[in-house]
């Protein structure tokens, strides 16, 4: 790919198969792309390959899909533990744990193993893409594509432009994520970026309203799905996307915007602290038994 020309994502890598990693890989796969999907453990990339199965079926079930599309997205993702395997993508989509450290040696890694025309996407919820893409040697060729919980639900893209990304590597994105069913929302580098900078501070502050007594946790959700027709209330959303994303998010919007406004609600971190990081751990701000 010339570095001025848009071009056509057709193969891409999925580095990590968690909730996020496996939704991409199943969005991709349905919409006619190769996909690997790339975890640290077999174990890892088995509860991802599980996680595409049953949202499939789901589809199916819907009849959003037939049983024989169902099939073909599934023959077209391949499972790795070989970071290695990525090397050979048109496009790699991070979706690892949201850390900077993690992300950027990440980077730094999938820069020396892929070629140079190979681009580099994270789907970071907040972490700035110019400090991500830095740690590359192809800053121009380094995104941001952030995808919302549940992928292949949820139809936003936000696509982030780090200070040096080119607008081919824009535009062939904007295009990806179009092919893949989803609309495109571009926005700047900024802290949270657009979304978790609305979002976020909103979860804190039901948080807070929980740990000030003003309203019990079902009362302060009912206030959003029925006063605001949120399909979810603020905490429910909260046990969701997982707790110590949500504190991760917080603490990147307080240091990067240096405004207390944003700071982490002590309840939200004792509730990390402790390990009850929502809908994945079992517990959060609800109980969630295992089924
Ligand atoms: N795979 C496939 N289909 C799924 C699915 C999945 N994982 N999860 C839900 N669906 C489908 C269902 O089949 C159903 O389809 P239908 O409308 O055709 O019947 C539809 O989605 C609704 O699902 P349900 O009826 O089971 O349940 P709900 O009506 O409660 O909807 C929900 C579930 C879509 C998750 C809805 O509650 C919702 O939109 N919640 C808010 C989600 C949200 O805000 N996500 C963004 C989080 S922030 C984020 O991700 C950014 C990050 O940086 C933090």
């Amino acid at each position: 790919m010339k570095e001025t020309e848009r071009a056509t994502i057709r193969t891409i890598a999925v580095i990590g198969a968690g909730a996020m990693g496996a939704g991409i890989a199943q969005a991709a796969a349905v919409s006619g792309l190769g996909v690997t999907m790339i975890d640290t453990d077999d174990a890892a990339v088995a509860r991802g390959c599980a996680t595409i199965t049953s949202s499939l079926a789901r589809l199916v079930g819907k009849e959003a899909l037939t049983q024989a599309d169902a099939d073909q997205a599934t023959a077209r993702i391949e499972g790795s533990t070989d970071i290695g395997a990525a090397r050979d993508a048109e496009m790699v989509i991070e979706a690892v744990f949201e850390s900077e450290p993690v992300k950027t040696d990440l980077f730094r890694r999938l820069d020396a193993l892929c070629g140079p025309g190979t681009l580099l996407a994270s789907n970071t919820s907040s972490i700035s893409i110019t400090v991500i893409a830095a740690a590359t040697g192809r800053p121009d060729r380094v995104i941001g594509m952030h995808f919302f919980n549940p992928v292949p639900v949820m139809r936003l893209v936000e696509i982030v432009r780090g200070a040096r990304t080119s607008d081919a590597t824009y535009q062939t994105t904007e295009a990806l994520a179009q092919r893949l069913g989803k609309t495109p929302v571009t926005v700047n580098d900024y802290p949270g970026f657009v979304s978790n900078r609305i979002l976020m501070p909103m979860l804190n502050e039901a948080i807070f309203c929980l740990m000030e007594g003003v309203a019990s946790r079902e009362a302060i959700d009912t206030v959003m799905t029925l006063g605001m027709a949120h399909p979810m209330g603020p905490l429910t959303l909260a046990d969701f996307i997982g707790l110590d994303v949500c504190l991760n998010i917080m603490e990147v919007l307080h240091h990067g915007l240096g405004d207390d406004k944003y700071r982490p609600c002590p309840l939200l971190r004792q509730m990390v602290a402790a390990g009850n990081l929502g809908r994945k751990s079992g517990a959060g701000f609800y109980p969630y038994p295992a089924r």
